[in-house]
């Protein structure tokens, strides 16, 4: 039995009690992997049938950096060719995958800020699919809108103009009812935004600046990827409709991998690309905090975890120089149990020059004052009845590409209450955000840009948004992927 987390000092309001209560069980069978305050299916774990490999045997990848096919006009064009291919992910095994060029991850694409990027997106799967640029400042015909297919053999050219700051976000498929399974076969690569203020400082570079893509899976004994599908429908099998976890942790694709480094400091972009585990990443040292989803932070933070629900990222500087030459650097993960506590490691392997550092302010964020707000809006992420069955809604209701949940004025600042049954990674498409207050408790510190934030069981939090440059339809969903394939997903339109 997985108990709800409830932190103290959280505990729920009458509210949320009222309201958890009128949602009552929902009819999953059994109790396990249910919170017991509300019935509500938790993630499941998925176990491989394939020997789990030995952490730290493999070295970590780093996904290629993508180049462009043309520049021209002060546009850089890519092409992404989605195919199925096989990738050894498990020492001796072929697991089948689909890639973004055949890899998974896909490649990496590094890109400036108020330079435009057009990315060609060639469809040679089986399956329909949608690209999104995850904490893209994106126009809505390039934004991926779940409806707005890629059929099988054809092509799309999606325009990012980019105008925003610098910043670490991920591509990933968006297709509706379909984005767990098709993300979990492999379609997620990084995509990192640089700008002039960011370059300017002397943060670790080069081959110190590392995107780190994490994600779990489970394998067959044949190394093909499990997933609990449904026969011919959307959706998992009962058991796992809370989420589907891995037991696998990989790290750019790679089991438990180990990366040799110098006694230097490293720039670790981390990314949850997870369908639906949340970790707790610590090095047993201390890491400073240089930015979140939406870039730098106004100051760097020395913290000594970090906790990142589907779809968030965080930057962290770790400094190996404070270890001596053969020492090894966990990358743990708090959240996790047994072998999913572990997520990669570290060899100190020789000393090195370092010229890096991490300034005492990095950049100005502009705090997006409530007491301007024009309007609050209220969303609910809740389990309930759908067409029969059991789903994820918005307000009760699930998702429904034509309907529009909410029409927020451009330019317009807006507080959005965000409510919870059991934890929901609640991510917003178009602009990044900010976060007022969790609980009724505000946030510490200055403010900072984020696209995805965590809601805890029976949480409430609050932001505030303003939606800028373009009009017209996007979504905001749950980012446990089995969540918004089971409709836990709503559009709204800037008017
Ligand atoms: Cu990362 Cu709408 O998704
Ligand atoms: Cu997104
Ligand atoms: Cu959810």
């Amino acid at each position: 039995m997985t108990l709800s987390r409830h932190d103290a000092g959280s505990a729920p309001t009458r509210r949320d009690v009222l309201r958890l209560a009128g949602i009552g069980v929902v009819g999953v069978a059994g109790a396990q992997g249910c919170s017991l305050l509300t019935g509500t299916p938790q993630p499941q774990l998925l176990t491989s049938a394939a020997a789990l490999p030995t952490p730290y045997a493999v070295p970590l990848p780093v996904p290629e950096v993508a180049k462009p096919v043309r520049s021209a006009g002060g546009v850089d064009y890519y092409e992404l060719t989605e195919r199925a291919a096989h990738a050894e992910l498990l020492p001796g095994l072929r697991t089948p995958i689909w890639g973004y060029g055949g890899t998974f991850p896909g490649p990496t694409i590094r890109a400036r800020s108020g330079r435009r990027t057009a990315v060609k997106l060639i469809n040679q799967l089986g399956e329909p699919t949608v690209l999104h640029l995850h904490g893209g400042h994106t126009p809505p015909e390039s934004d991926g809108y779940p409806t707005d297919l890629v059929a099988p053999g054809a092509s799309r050219e999606y325009v990012f103009p980019l105008e925003q700051r610098a910043a670490t976000l991920w591509y990933h498929d968006h297709r509706m009812d379909y984005t767990g399974p098709q993300v979990w076969r492999g379609l997620a690569g990084m995509f990192l935004v640089g700008d002039a203020e960011e370059a300017a400082l002397p943060l670790p570079a080069g081959e110190r600046d590392l995107p780190l893509l994490i994600c779990d899976r489970s394998f067959a004994a044949d190394g093909t990827m499990m997933y609990p599908a449904l026969e011919g429908r959307p959706g998992v099998r009962e058991a796992y409709m809370g989420g589907v976890l891995g037991d696998v942790i990989l790290v750019n694709g790679a089991p438990w991998p180990e990366l040799r480094v110098a006694r230097a400091r490293y720039r670790l972009r981390l990314c949850n690309a997870s369908n639906a585990r949340a970790y707790e990443l610590a090095t047993g040292g201390p890491m400073i905090q240089i930015a979140s989803d939406g870039g730098l932070l106004v100051a760097p933070r020395t913290v000594r975890r970090i906790r990142l629900a589907p779809g968030e990222r965080a930057e962290v500087v770790v400094d190996f120089a404070a270890h001596r030459v053969g020492q090894h650097v966990e990358l743990r993960n708090l959240a996790g149990e047994g072998a999913q506590a572990r997520v990669m490691r570290f060899a100190v392997e020789r000393d090195a020059a370092d010229d890096s550092a991490v300034p005492g302010r990095l950049s100005t964020v502009e705090a997006l004052d409530p007491a301007r707000a024009t309007v609050t809006r209220d969303f609910e992420f809740s389990s309930g009845n759908m067409h029969g069955g059991v789903g994820w809604l918005i307000n009760g209701r699930p998702f429904d590409a034509g309907r529009m949940e909410a029409r927020p004025r451009l330019g317009d600042i807006e507080v959005w209450r965000l409510t919870s049954d059991v934890a929901h990674p609640v991510h917003v498409h178009l602009d990044q955000f900010q976060v007022l207050s969790v609980n009724g408790e505000r946030p510490q510190g200055p403010p900072e840009w984020k696209d995805t934030v965590e809601l805890r069981d029976a949480q409430t939090v609050e932001i505030v948004t303003r939606f800028t440059d373009y009009r017209g339809r996007y979504v905001l969903h749950c980012h446990n992927l089995e969540h918004e394939d089971m409709a836990m997903m709503a559009a709204f339109e800037v008017v």
